[in-house]
């Protein structure tokens, strides 16, 4: 368990969306925790999925009393992008990155993302899908996609550049209104975020 996390309860998050301001933390997190180094066309587009991509800062508290300051620091984010479906009658919702820096894991802040994510997306009724690859060893992210009711497609072969396996699995799930709006407990959004 992680230091933030207390058995089951949510860490305190602030949410904001991908700006001038925040893009140098979204590409920290990313060069942390995943094995590519994403270009800025990789940005653009999570821009251009506006409130979808967000990123999730804990509030850190120091000292006591009046003389109490709080500290933003990144703890996770997701990266999406929006792309048109094959017949143009429809978009959908890919989930390019999500991660959350290993000390901040466990406090629901992963969830939370997504389910913003989904909610944001679903809202648009352009939307009709999310979906993202998953490497075909990870069963620890098929379990928890399915908690949202992604469920398991094809297999992409060789989807991997530079890790083992290389194969990965699409894991997609309907945004129409087998989606239900969540709420999201223990966030408060930046002004630009929604
Ligand atoms: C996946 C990840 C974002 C979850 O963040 P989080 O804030 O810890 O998530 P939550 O607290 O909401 O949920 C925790 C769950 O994530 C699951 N999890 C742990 N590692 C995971 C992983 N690599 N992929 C997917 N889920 C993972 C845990 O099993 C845990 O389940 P539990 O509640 O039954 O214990 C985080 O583990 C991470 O950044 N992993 C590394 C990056 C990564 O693999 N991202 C891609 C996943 S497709």
């Amino acid at each position: 368990m992680s230091r933030d996390a207390v058995d089951g309860v949510a860490t305190p998050v602030r949410f904001a969306s991908l700006t001038d301001a925040t893009e140098r933390d979204l590409r920290a997190l990313n060069a942390v925790l995943f094995p590519v180094r994403y270009g800025d066309a990789f940005y653009d587009d999570c821009r251009r999925a506006g409130g979808c991509t967000q990123l999730a800062y804990a509030m850190d508290e120091r000292g006591s009393g009046s003389a109490t300051t709080t500290t933003m620091t990144l703890a996770g984010a997701i990266a999406c992008r929006l792309e048109m479906n094959a017949a143009s009658d429809g978009a959908k919702l890919y989930i390019m990155t999500l991660g959350v820096y290993a000390g901040r894991r466990d406090g629901k802040i992963g969830s939370r993302l997504l389910t913003h994510a989904l909610n944001v997306a679903s809202r648009d009724a352009f939307v009709k899908e999310a979906y993202l690859h998953v490497q075909t060893n990870n069963f620890q992210a098929f379990e928890f996609y399915e908690r949202f009711g992604f469920e398991k497609g094809e297999v992409v072969k060789n989807y991997y550049k530079r890790i083992e396996p290389p194969d990965a699995v699409i894991l997609r799930r309907d945004l129409g209104a087998s989606w239900t709006e969540r709420e999201l407990e223990g966030v408060t959004f930046d002004e630009d975020a929604a």
